[in-house]
């Protein structure tokens, strides 16, 4: 892979990363990751005031029209997007706008409230550039995330908002469809594109759902709740077989699916240098392959048709370029942006357009697909 040449010059951008990286990282790492998460949504909140949020979006404002994506008949800033799971319940979108990320993934959303897997249920691997979770869906509920998003939605000026929902964890497998049904009922006004979430490891039996009857008959249910055909993506796991992504495919195939995410969490430990025991789903770089893997799967066997956003262990540049030439039209970040800070995006859109200007491509489409 291509390394990308630097300015060589240091921005107020640079300086934060810097400090970043060197100083709070650190500091943060040093204490149980799910108090942080939850302290840094407060910053973020605070942060995205509208008195606030003008001065971050000044110091991480990064456009060029190479980096725009059309995808669903809308028009996506930039590929770089949050993936689901950082603002599950919608309080942080003005702060995570003004960081620059083309589209931000709230959720998941489940129609009642419920407070997920005991904790601790958050581990970083540092050694590895990865996290292991087992939230297990903590959720504000359907009601609550909708006091939050009319002001949310209206101040993410620039981000597309995907929501993201799944099933309450006491709901049998038989009667998902009427909880994604409710969530996106709910829900679907404040969104560009909806997700519907069959690939979580920590509620049992979710995955199940991603077996080509139960799929398709979850994608009919929820279509009729989707009146304004907002596009609707199904989120799969890395750990199916290819047989079972072929099921997958078929669904899509035999329903109105406008894309899939590729990925979710992985069961595999498979390469971590940290030797640790903990049930969940493993994130970030030991991720990455698999991911890219998957969405170029997809990307082939569907000949393209089948848009793919992809997520795993992506935190460079170079990780997206290498996303998108496997078939990536967007593609979405969490545990880089733990590693990273703030400036992830900003940085890595930079970095981008250097790339497109030194191979002479004017746009970010001409990378899709392009082995
Ligand atoms: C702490 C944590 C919580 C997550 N919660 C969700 C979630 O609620 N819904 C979901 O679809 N994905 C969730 N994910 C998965 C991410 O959206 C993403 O698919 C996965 O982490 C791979 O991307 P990454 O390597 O950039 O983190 C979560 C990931 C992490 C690390």
């Amino acid at each position: 892979m291509t390394t990308l040449a630097s300015t060589g010059k240091s921005s107020p951008v640079d300086n934060t990363q810097g400090f970043y990286q060197r100083l709070l990282r650190p500091l943060l790492f040093r204490f149980d990751p799910e108090s942080v998460h939850e302290f840094a949504l407060r910053v973020m909140r605070f942060g995205g005031a509208p008195l606030l949020q003008p001065a971050v979006r000044s110091l991480y404002a990064f456009d060029d029209q190479k980096l725009a994506v059309r995808l669903f008949g809308r028009v996506f800033p930039n590929p770089l997007g949050l993936a689901a799971g950082f603002d599950k319940n919608a309080v942080a979108l003005p702060f995570l706008s003004a960081l620059g990320f083309g589209h931000i993934e709230l959720g998941t959303v489940t129609p009642r409230p419920q407070v997920g897997n005991p904790r601790p249920r958050i581990f970083r691997l540092p050694q590895d550039g990865g996290v292991i979770n087992r939230m297990g869906f903590p959720s504000h509920g359907v009601e609550r995330v909708l006091q939050n998003l009319p002001t949310q939605k209206n101040r993410a000026h620039g981000s597309l908002i995907g929501i993201n929902v799944g099933k309450n964890k006491e709901t049998p497998l038989e009667e998902a469809v009427n909880d994604y049904r409710q969530a996106i009922e709910a829900l679907h006004p404040y969104a560009d594109y909806l997700v519907i979430n069959v690939s979580s490891p920590n509620t049992p039996q979710l995955r199940e759902l991603q077996k080509r009857e139960p799929l398709s008959e979850l994608i009919r249910g929820v279509q009729e709740v989707n009146p304004n055909r907002l596009p609707l993506v199904v989120k799969v796991a890395p750990d199916l077989e290819w047989k079972e992504l072929d099921d997958v495919l078929l669904a899509c195939s035999d329903t109105n699916v406008s894309a899939l995410i590729a990925t979710n969490t992985t069961f595999s430990r498979e390469g971590l240098i940290t030797s640790i025991d903990e049930q969940g789903g493993l994130s970030g770089k030991p991720l990455f392959t698999r991911s890219r893997d998957v969405v170029r799967y997809i990307y082939t066997h569907t000949n393209g048709e089948l848009p793919v956003i992809a997520a795993g262990g992506v935190s460079t540049a170079p990780d997206v370029i290498e996303m998108m030439k496997s078939g990536a039209s967007l593609v979405q970040i969490y545990t880089g942006f733990i590693y990273e800070g703030p400036s992830l995006a900003k940085r890595v859109k930079q970095d981008l357009v250097r790339f497109l200007d030194r191979e002479g491509l004017r746009s970010v489409h001409e990378l899709i697909g392009v082995q």
